[in-house]
């Protein structure tokens, strides 16, 4: 398994172009079992779990293609489909279950494995089926699979979710374009990803208002057709990137970055003493020699602080001059990187879903293991400051969320190589 050894100490100048955003180009790729005409999607991602929804797609009899530098993808399905989504495909993406709707609004049916925990926590899909079924599937959970049906199609309906679950919202968004009459989500989640799934079912004939705050009104149309939409910007890359010149010291220009994406961030990091600065280009962070400022911050769905940044975040506190606190409310177990931290010097006390973290001068370098997505690339972030070489173990999760994050962090002078094990 590949590894990244990262010198710290270099303070960091230039440019980084922010790709496509992963979390917006998965759920609009199963967006294409809605239509049987072409699903264009342009500034996708190139990164692993992209490829992982595209094998999946193709699994069900998508044809899915991507241009050279992998940045365009057409899809389309004018033939049968298979309902079938097989745990072996499910399991390494939770991701993968956002075909359930789209398959039972096309369909009538679905089979889809249950994702099973991952490191982060349990993550159920009871608010997933709850919605679906208010639409008036039938859901069985047989042999690690929900076996979906809605033999006489799915009707719309008011659907209040328990939680504002992101992967729930579009996938109950995505089943009523097609169900019969109108659907109405409460609660739903308002995060921009679910604006830019809705806009692409817009452009494909989908009829939906509200997108973007807690109740969507869809009604059902008897078919969609093709479109092609531009994939909106990364805000988790962009956020990350955001935090590598405050941790360095130095000056990065985030290029496409939009700072209504990432206010809470913005806002943030300003606390923090951290300079940010729209440009007519994207976004400009600067730090220069004094200490971060110890804060608090603590996640929430959007507009909230985003739990995909609480781990850089930490990375950025642990540097302060004095006391800071993060309280993560999304997940129950997202602290896995503060025992890594702490092998880096740092000073952090985990309690139940709080971390209090008394900043030190600086982290010295040590080997650490990447236990998910963003804790991987909080280790990079750390390692950039602290003193000495970090190498930064088990880093496949990153290439799930980051592309090319060795060439972006290395073009604003971070000393960052991958080593092929
Ligand atoms: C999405 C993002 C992920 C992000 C998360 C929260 C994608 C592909 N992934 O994940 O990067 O961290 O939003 O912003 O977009 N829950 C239940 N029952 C359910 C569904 C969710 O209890 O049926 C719980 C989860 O365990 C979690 C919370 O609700 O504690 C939020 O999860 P959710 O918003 O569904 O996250 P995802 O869509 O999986």
């Amino acid at each position: 398994m590949d590894s990244i050894v990262v010198t710290g100490g270099v303070r960091l100048k230039g440019q980084i172009p922010i790709a496509g955003a992963k979390n917006s180009c998965l759920a609009l790729m199963p967006a294409t079992l809605l239509t049987e005409e072409p699903l264009v999607l342009m500034n996708a991602p190139r990164l692993s779990d992209i490829d992982a929804m595209g094998l999946l797609l193709r699994s069900l009899g998508v044809h899915v293609q991507a241009s050279e530098d992998g940045k365009v993808i057409t899809m389309s399905s004018n033939g049968p489909v298979s309902t079938m989504a097989e745990y072996d495909i499910v399991r390494k993406m939770r991701a993968s279950n956002l075909v359930l709707g789209p398959l039972l609004a096309r369909e009538g049916r679905a089979t889809v494995s249950l994702p099973g925990g991952c490191a982060i926590g349990a993550r159920p899909m009871d608010v997933h089926v709850a919605a679906l079924e208010a639409l008036g599937a039938r859901i069985e959970l047989k042999e690690g699979y929900l076996h979906a049906t809605a033999p006489t199609g799915l009707k719309g309906a008011k659907v209040m979710l328990r939680i504002a679950s992101v992967g729930a919202t579009e996938n109950v968004l995505m089943a009523a374009t097609l169900a019969k009459g109108t659907t109405v989500i409460e609660n739903a989640a308002c995060e921009p990803e679910i604006v830019d799934l809705a806009e692409c079912l817009v452009a494909m004939g989908a009829r939906i208002a509200g997108a973007g705050t807690s109740t969507i009104t869809i009604e059902g149309a008897s078919r969609l057709g093709g479109a092609s939409h531009t994939v909106i910007a990364d805000r988790i890359e962009l956020g990350t990137y955001m935090m590598a010149p405050a941790i360095c010291g130095g000056e990065v220009e985030c290029l496409g970055g939009r700072i209504e994406l990432v206010r809470t961030v913005a806002e943030r990091l300003a606390e923090a003493g951290v300079s940010v600065e729209e440009t007519g280009r994207g976004i400009r962070v600067a730090r220069g020699n004094d200490r971060i400022r110890p804060i608090n911050v603590r996640t929430e769905p959007y507009p909230g602080f985003p739990t995909d940044l609480q781990a850089q975040m930490m990375a950025l506190l642990c540097i302060a001059d004095g006391e800071s606190r993060l309280e993560e409310t999304i997940f129950e177990n997202r602290f896995m990187h503060a025992p890594e931290l702490m092998r880096m010097g740092a000073d952090i006390d985990v309690r139940g879903g709080t971390a209090t973290v008394t900043g030190v001068k600086r982290l010295k370098g040590a080997p650490v293991m990447a236990t998910d997505l963003r804790a991987s690339v909080s280790l990079i972030l750390a390692g950039l400051g602290a003193e000495d070489e970090t190498v930064v173990n088990r880093v496949y999760h990153l290439d799930r969320g980051y592309e090319h994050v060795e060439e972006k962090l290395g073009s604003v002078g971070a000393k960052i190589e991958r080593i092929q094990n």
